[in-house]
């Protein structure tokens, strides 16, 4: 991977260029794609671009796009290839889009394209020109295309502007070529060739030496200005020149050079040049004519300002270079450019009615342009609904867009409140997928704002993304504090739907505390309005009855309480059927505190269970079905008696644990995975470090007010101090114990009274006291069996 860097004119795409003819004689293929500075806001543009090239299918029609992609990857999944399609923008309008959340939808295309290019034998050239312009979207996948290509025979070529710093620039194993100026000698030959052998233009070298201070491209310029200007006569390598010096002024910069030669040519042309400049750097006669334009190109290609490139029937043309295409749009009027945008915009929205909503994200662009702020916003917003279940930051992009649009416009009416708060809704709504914080300003206005129009549900779905952001960052007690307000707020909207919808986010902040008396009245009040319908409310999830039935069964077995089973086989039952969503955060509340609670086995029948939710969840899930059903498959695997079984477990969860640290999943759940990895995996030897480590995610978790999580978390900080029994390893299990006693929940805890008979067990026997040890070994047991505790029945046995 190399990245060639230096400022416009320098001689970057003419490198790239001589060594694509290089390649292309030596049989190698080669597959570029253009950034271009109009399209830095439209997701995928050039991602797709570079893979259309790389598939070859940009000249084909559908079906023989469709033909040739399964040619070139014919042992891919089949619901892959749809999504490669999608991305490609050749998919079968018949043929509905799998439906597969967009981290899913990363994570498979990443493994196709990548899987494609290491299946590749042939070497191969990509190109990508002009990066400082890349979207954002097609910069991260394409950092991710990249990773794979130091192991292939290819060669991948990046161009840019020395002011571009992102994430293209910082590949491992990439090189930089920097390009500078040509030295004096270099410059001198390239202007002798352009000026010619003859004495008369010696002079005006000199002059045009200076002022090029080594950019070929300015040297090119120049000397077609004095050409047209009549300082030099003749054709290019064989010029005259009857001109006194001290008169060939030159101007004093490339853009001033090239706008002069701009100003030079006549009306027709001149007008041609303008409006190509609005549609891009690469255009059609026909789309000229169609936005109203009489093209003038021979004159343009003559004076190399523009070059033709296909020489099919209908040609094309692009700009010879990019500096051209900006002078040319900057120089024109305001109000006739943007009249031109006006038009592009109609003629891309009907040219190809079937991709109206893909090309959402360019119509916006071209409205934005126009002035016409009003339908840009609505494009803007149709942009973002497009890509949201394509990529969930090309979707905040546009939410951005229109926010900003709708804020900084002098719309009038009713209306224009109702349009700031609409993106911002959908921003806060959706803050747990896009990894934004919301919680400072975002949220802040639209409060506000919500405040002025009485907009409750808004507002309500705004607070229900800031109580799950506060818990993604490891805000647990802000969580929980918002969470009672937020449920006050959906209840005060008088929407069952959204009561049913929204609730599930408040209800997990408070399984983390472990208020359970909350948790089941709010369980219960979605179970109630669901009527058994499962996907009733299903804004956000799939199925809010199985998260509701499951989160009551935790709430009731933990109280002591009788129906979790029933609650669990349902919500199992429910699950499995509807989304991959609701299936993941089922298993995770049912089998991740369950499992390690002592309620439930971690036997065959809960692996197969979990397994199922975590396969599903790696195919179509985002990272927080993934998370949660990895969070469940970890710790029931930890549980289990083969060694194997307990090392993929701790792998499962160091995998969790990356997601946590990059925001992909509960920063909170961090300390748990933290205390049940390190003790899990203590050995001989690393106690001490082992019991440092425990202590501390304990104490993290007390502070963060995650009692659920302190009271399992104490019995294996308990265990692990038994275990090590140095000097006050006892007292300080002990009071690790009484900790825990004497945490207020706000109803009866079986679930801690059970493990504090244990431990005071544990505890007894590590004192040596045989009958307080054998009375409370025999109080454990039947208190095991009089709730169905099936985990703790198996280790009460297990103690002599
Ligand atoms: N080393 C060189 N020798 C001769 N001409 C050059 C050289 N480098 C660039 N040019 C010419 O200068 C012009 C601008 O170069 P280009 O590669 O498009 O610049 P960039 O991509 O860096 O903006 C082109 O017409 C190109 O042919
Ligand atoms: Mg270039």
């Amino acid at each position: 991977m190399v990245g060639v860097v230096g400022p416009p004119g320098i001689g970057k795409s003419r490198l790239v260029r001589e060594l694509a003819a290089m390649a292309r004689r030596r049989g190698v293929e080669v597959f570029t794609a253009f950034c271009e500075s109009y399209t830095s806001q439209v997701p995928f543009h050039v991602v797709a671009r570079l893979l259309r090239a790389a598939f070859g299918v940009e000249s084909l029609d559908g079906q023989t796009a469709r033909d040739q992609v399964r040619d070139r990857v014919s042992d891919a999944d089949p619901e892959d290839l749809l999504l490669l399609d999608d991305l490609l923008s050749i998919a079968d309008p018949n043929v509905p889009l799998p439906a597969i959340d967009p981290d899913a939808r990363r994570r498979r295309l990443t493994a196709l394209v990548n899987a494609a290019s290491l299946a590749r034998e042939a070497p191969a050239v990509y190109v990508v020109e002009d990066a400082h312009w890349i979207d954002e979207v097609s910069e991260s996948m394409l950092a991710d295309f990249l990773t794979v290509i130091p192991q292939t025979p290819s060669l991948m070529l990046l161009t840019y502007r020395p002011e571009y710093r992102g994430p293209l620039t910082q590949l491992t194993g990439a090189q930089t070529v920097a390009l500078g100026p040509l030295s004096d000698s270099e410059s001198a030959a390239l202007i002798t060739e352009l000026l010619g052998p003859d004495p008369s233009t010696t002079q005006i070298a000199a002059l045009v030496a200076e002022r090029a201070a080594g950019n070929p491209f300015f040297a090119e310029e120049i000397v077609h200005e004095l050409a047209e200007r009549g300082v030099l006569q003749g054709q290019t390598g064989a010029y005259v020149s009857t001109a006194d010096v001290s008169e060939a002024k030159v101007p004093a910069t490339l853009q001033a050079t090239i706008g002069a030669r701009i100003d030079r040519l006549n009306p027709g042309a001149k007008r041609t040049l303008s409006a190509a400049a609005v549609i891009g750097s690469r255009f059609s006669r026909e789309l000229l004519e169609t936005l109203g334009i009489d093209p003038v190109l021979k004159d343009l290609v003559a004076a190399q300002l523009i070059d033709q490139v296909r020489f099919a029937r209908q040609p094309d043309y692009v700009f010879h270079h990019p500096l051209i295409r900006a002078v040319a749009y900057e120089s024109q009027l305001r109000s006739d450019r943007a009249e031109l945008h006006l038009r592009l915009a109609a003629a891309i929205e009907s040219g190809d009615p079937a991709a109206v909503e893909e090309n959402a994200a360019l119509i916006a662009e071209h409205l934005e342009a126009a002035g016409e702020l009003h339908a840009a916003y609505g494009w803007h917003m149709r942009a973002g609904t497009w890509s949201a279940p394509r990529d969930i930051v090309a979707a905040r992009l546009h939410w951005e867009r229109a926010g900003q649009i709708a804020d900084t416009s002098p719309f009038d009416g009713p209306d224009h409140t109702a349009m700031r708060i609409a993106p911002r809704t959908l921003l806060c709504g959706n803050s747990w997928r896009i990894h934004a914080n919301i919680s400072a300003d975002r949220f802040n206005e639209l409060r506000q704002l919500c405040g002025v129009t009485g907009d409750k549900v808004s507002l309500a779905i705004g607070t229900a993304g800031l109580v799950n952001e506060h818990l993604m960052r490891g805000r647990v007690r802000e969580a929980s504090l918002l969470a009672a307000e937020c449920m006050a707020l959906i209840e005060s909207t008088g929407d069952p739907a959204l009561v049913i919808g929204l609730s599930f986010l408040a209800i997990l902040v408070k399984c983390e505390t472990g208020e359970m008396t909350e948790v089941l009245r709010w369980s219960q009040r979605v179970i109630d309005l669901a009527e058994g319908d499962p996907i009733r409310g299903n804004i956000i999830i799939g199925s809010p009855l199985a998260v509701a039935l499951s989160s009551r069964g935790l709430a009731r077995w933990t109280q002591g309480a009788a129906g979790w089973r029933d609650d669990f086989d349902r919500a199992l039952e429910i699950g499995r059927r509807t989304d991959p969503m609701s299936h993941a955060f089922a298993v995770n509340l049912i089998y991740s505190p369950a499992i390690p609670c002592g309620l439930l086995l971690p036997d065959d029948t809960a692996l197969r269970e979990i397994d199922e939710a975590l396969h599903i969840a790696e195919r179509s899930g985002d990272d927080m079905t993934l998370g949660s059903a990895r969070m469940a498959m970890g710790l029931a695997l930890i549980h289990r008696q083969s060694h194997t079984d307990r090392e993929h477990g701790l792998k499962v969860l160091a995998e969790l644990r990356e997601m946590c640290l990059y925001e992909r999943f509960n920063l909170a759940e961090l300390a748990v995975l933290d205390v049940y990895a390190t003790g899990k995996s203590a050995r001989r030897g690393d106690h001490d470090d082992a019991v440092a480590r425990i202590r501390r995610g304990v104490d993290d978790l007390f502070r963060s007010g995650q009692f659920a999580w302190c009271v399992l978390t104490t019995g294996v900080l308990v265990e692990t101090l038994l275990s090590r029994n140095a000097d006050g390893d006892l007292s300080e299990a002990e009071t690790a114990i009484k900790r825990m006693a004497a945490i207020p929940f706000d109803n009866e805890y079986v679930a801690r009274d059970i493990l504090l008979l244990r431990l005071y067990a544990v505890l007894a026997r590590a004192r040596g006291d045989d009958g307080a040890y054998r009375d409370l070994v025999t109080r454990y047991r039947s208190m095991a069996a009089s709730f169905g505790f099936e985990g703790h029945m198996k280790w009460a046995e297990a103690m002599p």
